[in-house]
């Protein structure tokens, strides 16, 4: 059985992302930031969005009323008994979602929900360990746009109950996507195949083998990718790229997840792609 209610914590891109897809499929929906002014960001996003896909006739104007019906903000976590499930979708710092794990153990009695991470690059089972319950715990990683793309990878934990796993695939599904069950092995599976590829693009554009706009147009129109992967890493963020890439390099010792130095130059630089206005394309404001 799917949960009654859902609670995201992080109303970023992922974060907004994960709440519209949820209210979308029908799931009451809690989404919880402590900034305010990213809070009615998220809100506007999705309500634009849903407005968009109206415009277009994708969208009945009367779902995407139910859909925003269902769909709560607050800045602080409160205790729900509806709630069995939470999805944390804040920045990329361990210190920063062990003690956001410890505030929703504080509201939620741990053995009442399953805590999922949107993580890209941290160790589920390292996650987990600090938490009261890490049978469940588990990792729920979503893919950006998050309304458009179909995977969900389902993250098993060393202590990962089959349990948990279940309910996380049923939720999954629920909410429309395709769950395809990881091992906890660093960049999981989607990131171990994405990310050598974007560097080595990084590479290729390092070593002068051709510009940006044509190392993209080989991979869209040689290879059918949606996006060239130096628009990808942009679109995704350089600094996500770089930190996964570290994860990999450092937990595999292995020299061929090494990040590129030009990748490492751009995030010292500030350039992190889409989100700062410059990666390896200019975007204004
Ligand atoms: N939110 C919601 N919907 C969005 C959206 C967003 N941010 N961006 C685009 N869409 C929707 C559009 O509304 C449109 O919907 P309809 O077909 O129903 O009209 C559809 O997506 C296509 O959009 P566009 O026509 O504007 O543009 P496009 O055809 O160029 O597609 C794209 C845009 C979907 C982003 C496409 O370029 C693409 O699939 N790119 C690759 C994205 C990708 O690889 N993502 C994974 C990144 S890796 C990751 O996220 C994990 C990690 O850990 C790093």
């Amino acid at each position: 059985m799917p949960p009654d209610r859902i609670l995201i914590i992080g109303s970023g891109t992922m974060g907004s992302g994960i709440a519209q897809t949820a209210v979308q499929s029908g799931i009451p929906t809690e989404l919880v930031d402590v900034n305010e002014t990213q809070l009615e960001g998220a809100r506007s996003r999705i309500e634009n969005n849903l407005a968009k896909a109206v415009d277009k006739g994708k969208l009945p104007a009367s779902e995407r009323d139910d859909a925003l019906s269902i769909l709560r903000t607050a800045t602080e976590i409160v205790p729900d008994e509806k709630i069995s499930f939470i999805i944390e979708a804040v920045p990329e710092k361990l210190e920063i979602k062990t003690k956001v794990y410890k505030l929703i153990e504080s509201v939620y009695p741990p053995d009442e929900v399953i805590l999922a991470s949107n993580t890209s690059s941290i160790s589920i089972t390292q996650l987990a360990a600090p938490t009261i319950r890490p049978d469940r715990f588990i990792g729920m990683h979503f893919f950006n746009p998050v309304p458009v793309m179909q995977l969900v990878e389902v993250i098993r934990g060393l202590n990962t109950s089959d349990e948990t796993t279940e309910v996380t695939r049923v939720l999954a599904e629920k909410m429309g996507k395709s769950p395809v069950t990881v091992k906890d092995m660093p960049g999981f599976a989607a990131n171990r195949i994405l990310m050598p590829l974007l560097n080595e693009a990084i590479f290729a554009l390092m070593e002068g083998v051709a510009d940006a706009e044509d190392i993209d147009s080989v991979a869209k129109l040689g290879l059918n990718h949606p996006m060239g992967p130096l628009e990808l890493a942009d679109f995704i963020g350089l600094d996500v790229c770089n930190d996964v890439l570290q994860v990999m390099h450092r937990e595999f010792g292995d020299p061929k997840y090494r990040p590129c130095p030009l990748l490492v130059q751009m995030v010292r630089a500030g350039r992190l792609g889409r989100k700062s206005g410059r990666g390896f394309y200019e975007y204004g404001e």
